[in-house]
């Protein structure tokens, strides 16, 4: 059977706009994710303390994270690739550190720079100075089910990378199709396998829909006990290295999913609807949720 109830991750404002060529004002990205909170998300990811030669458009998130409302309740997470993005994230107030590696050498290597055993060296500080600081700590996992640099990717690499970042502390962790070429006998393959090594109920499924498939997926991951999902307001994103993969699975459409299957998220679908017709407009174009759209024509 199904789970009664599913957390949703609303990660727009960073996985969402931190691909944007355009440069979005901070007082944009803060009305943003307000909306998002307000709409009853328990955990928004908001923000990436990143280099910012390496994801210009993630340079505002001190600003964002200084002048959103905290709705009590809510989870504020950042990207933290090493101890100077840890600095920055502490300062403005962070309540949940996301340390990410990848379960593809190729791909650690283009997106952080560095091999996977070196990232976990580096996260190794990270964590323990989250832990230090009373922060959450989360995990993400890119490249569980594909790399656009070198195709397969196993999954005992899947299983092993999960298991140094559950014995770096994380108290979540993120499966992720960064580029959307999962299927659903393969996430759950997948999750199972993730599953084998770190409690089921930590951990998340993180789909980007390029093929499609994201919907599908979730379904998929729902069956297998699945709880913790990541969605993306109007179907906003990409990932700056993950070349042609596009956004999120839209946080509207996974909304409509839960609520037809009878699934409590605790979340205001038209509120939802609303911000991404802020966000979309801003960015002068259509939202790409089929769902949004729908709800919003009517
Ligand atoms: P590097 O160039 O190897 O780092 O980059 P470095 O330590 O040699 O530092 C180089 C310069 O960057 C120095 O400045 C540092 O101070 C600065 P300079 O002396 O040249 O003026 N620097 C920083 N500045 C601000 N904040 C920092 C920071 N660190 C160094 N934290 C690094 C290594 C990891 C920093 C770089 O590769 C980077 O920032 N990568 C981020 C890539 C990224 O954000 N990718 C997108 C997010 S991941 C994703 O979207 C996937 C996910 O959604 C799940 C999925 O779908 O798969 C999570
Ligand atoms: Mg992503």
């Amino acid at each position: 059977s199904l789970p009664a109830a599913v957390k949703i991750i609303e990660v727009g404002p960073r996985d969402g706009l931190q691909n944007e060529p355009q440069t979005i004002p901070a007082n944009v990205k803060i009305e943003l994710v307000d909306r998002l909170s307000q709409a009853g998300f328990v955990n928004v990811e908001a923000a990436s303390f990143v280099s910012p030669k390496w994801v210009p458009q993630m340079a505002t998130s001190t600003d964002v994270m200084a002048g959103i409302t905290r709705r009590p309740g809510t989870i504020y997470s950042a990207l933290v690739p090493n101890m100077k993005g840890f600095e920055g994230a502490l300062a403005a107030g962070v309540d949940e550190v996301v340390i990410f590696a990848a379960a593809s050498e190729a791909f650690s290597q283009r997106n952080i720079n560095c091999s996977i055993a070196e990232s976990v060296e580096r996260f190794r500080d990270v964590a323990r100075a989250a832990k230090e600081n009373n922060m959450r700590l989360r995990g993400a996992l890119s490249c569980a089910f594909g790399c656009p640099y070198q195709g397969e990717v196993t999954a005992d690499s899947v299983a092993d990378v999960t298991m140094q970042l559950r014995d770096l502390g994380c108290d979540e962790i993120d499966i992720a199709d960064t580029i959307g070429v999962a299927t659903p006998r393969h996430v759950q393959t997948i999750m199972q396998r993730a599953a084998s090594v770190f409690p089921i109920d930590c951990l998340s499924g993180h789909f980007h829909d390029t093929y499609g498939q994201a919907l599908a997926n979730i379904y998929a991951s729902l069956e297998v006990g699945i709880t913790i999902y990541h969605a993306s307001v109007a179907g906003l994103g990409g990932c700056p290295y993950a070349k042609g993969a596009t956004g999120n699975v839209a946080t509207e459409d996974v909304l409509y999913l839960m609520q037809g299957l009878g699934i409590e998220t605790g979340i205001d679908l038209d509120a939802v609807v609303d911000a991404g017709q802020f966000i979309s407009a801003q960015l002068g174009r259509k939202p790409a949720s089929r769902a949004g759209n729908a709800i919003a024509a009517k």
